[in-house]
């Protein structure tokens, strides 16, 4: 089984089985970590499944879409690997990812 791992607001490493199929998001959330509010369900509208991917996957995770990009826009906490993980689609490129959550705005 593929697997995610996740580093907690609190700097803890949480490893997640992870599918195809599944966004980054529903792996986190159904892992049951709900430091992610993922308000929206995934629709890319709330922000608040806001995650740093780990260096080492920024090309596999890709980049951040126009609306995302503007939704992150409003975030005091985007960085350069900033994305939301509603919209990152997991598929076998990414297992083993690391995702840092990112702080609350
Ligand atoms: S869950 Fe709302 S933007 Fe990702």
């Amino acid at each position: 089984m593929a697997e995610i791992t996740v580093t907690t607001r609190e700097g803890k490493d949480i490893a997640l089985p992870a599918k195809p199929g599944m966004s980054v998001m529903e792996i986190i959330r159904d892992g049951g970590i709900d430091e992610l509010l993922a308000l929206c369900g995934g629709c890319c509208s709330c922000a608040t499944c806001h995650v740093y991917v780990d260096d080492d996957f920024a090309v596999a995770a890709g980049k951040a879409g126009a609306d995302e990009d503007d939704l992150l826009d409003s975030s005091d906490h985007k960085t350069g690997a900033s994305r939301l993980s509603c919209q990152i689609a997991f598929t076998a490129a990414l297992d083993g990812l690391r995702v840092t959550i990112a702080p609350e705005d």
